[in-house]
């Protein structure tokens, strides 16, 4: 039996960095308000002509080089984002490109802040099929682009960044189980309104942008996070003291501290990256990883639990040994 394992991992930042501070200058809010409600302290911004598949790129080239293999190894890359740099082609086509790997398998998942769960799941299925032996799986987002800045309620909230994990093929297995679900009936809680075939050659400025509604949004999230935990473990025959670390989609402290406390899980055991980050949508569970794998408290045998939530709504979760 063929398994997967997270063989590399890497994480792009870009190198503007926006405080709480900042925002003070551009909306009526405070620094006090955002760390209050959401932990956030600063969030990194893209400059203007650095673009998703930019930020993909560098975070892929780190993971690959953590994996110890050469860029022409690879043989999938599925990039998760909805902040692409073209209409069409996908980002992962341009990834591929970039990388000069010749003529995988490349494209794009969409589902919002489950992005990159989305895409574990879909490459760890290849993998454990014989479809592909060293998969280049990224979360990448420029939601800078997509947020009315004039907007509080939701411009505080996002930043933008990349991460990414080479899954190689391995005996033992690293990816233990995946769980993905969607509910497409809560679109319009968490939605950008304009798309290709509804206007977009005229759309009206908001309709550009994210809208949401943060306080049933958070509800959702928390009960869902929950009971994603729980399918995971029960699924494994496992108990929150078998995980060594949960890495949550980054959203809101509160959220991910109300997920971890119906989980009982103590906050000494789960990795915080919202507070320098915000959400980085797809690229926060993946940017987490690699924050934490870099700075030596994920060490290779931990149990980790990944789980996130996002617009849709869609959620999913992934129980690996690292
Ligand atoms: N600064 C100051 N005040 C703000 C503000 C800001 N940046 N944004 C909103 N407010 C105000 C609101 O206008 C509201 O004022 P009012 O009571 O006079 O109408 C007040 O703060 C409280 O708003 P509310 O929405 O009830 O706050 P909250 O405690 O629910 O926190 C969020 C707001 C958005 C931080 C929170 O709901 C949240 O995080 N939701 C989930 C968002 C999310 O994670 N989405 C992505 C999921 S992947």
């Amino acid at each position: 039996m063929t398994f997967a394992r997270i063989a590399g991992t890497g994480g792009y930042l870009p190198e503007r960095v926006l405080t709480n501070k900042d925002l003070e200058k551009m909306v009526e809010t405070t620094d006090e308000w955002i760390q209050e409600r959401s932990g956030i302290k600063r969030r990194h911004i893209a400059a203007d002509n650095e673009t998703t598949s930019d930020m993909a790129v560098a975070a892929g080239r780190k993971a690959i080089e953590a994996a110890g293999i050469e860029t022409g190894a690879i043989d999938l890359i599925i990039v998760a984002t909805t902040t692409p740099d073209k209409v069409f082609p996908s980002t992962a086509c341009i990834v591929q490109r970039r990388l000069d790997i010749a003529k995988t398998p490349a494209f794009d998942v969409h589902a919002a802040c489950s992005g990159f769960l989305y895409a574990l799941d879909i490459a760890n299925r290849f993998i454990v099929t014989g479809g592909a032996t060293n998969a280049l799986v990224i979360g990448s987002e420029t939601y800078s682009r997509i947020l009315d800045w004039t907007d509080r309620s939701t411009c505080v909230l996002f930043g933008d960044g990349a991460g990414a994990v080479v899954l190689s093929t391995s005996d033992e297995a690293g990816i233990i189980s995946t769980h993905i679900h969607s509910e497409g009936k809560h679109e319009e809680l968490l939605h950008v309104p304009a798309g290709i075939s509804s206007g977009y050659a005229d759309v009206q400025r908001e309709a550009a942008f994210i809208q949401m509604k943060g306080n049933e949004v958070f509800k959702k999230a928390v009960n869902t996070l929950g009971s994603i935990a729980r399918e995971t473990l029960e699924g494994n025959n496992l108990s929150q003291k078998d995980l060594t670390w949960l890495v949550p989609h980054q959203a809101n402290l509160r959220i991910i501290k109300a997920a971890a406390k119906k989980l009982g899980m103590p906050m000494e055991r789960v990795i915080v990256t919202v507070d320098e980050h915000a959400n980085t949508s797809s690229a926060s569970v993946p940017l987490a990883l690699d924050v934490a794998v870099r700075d030596g408290r994920i060490k290779r045998g931990d149990m980790l639990l990944f789980e996130a939530f996002g617009a849709g709504f869609t959620w999913g979760s992934a129980l690996v040994r690292y």
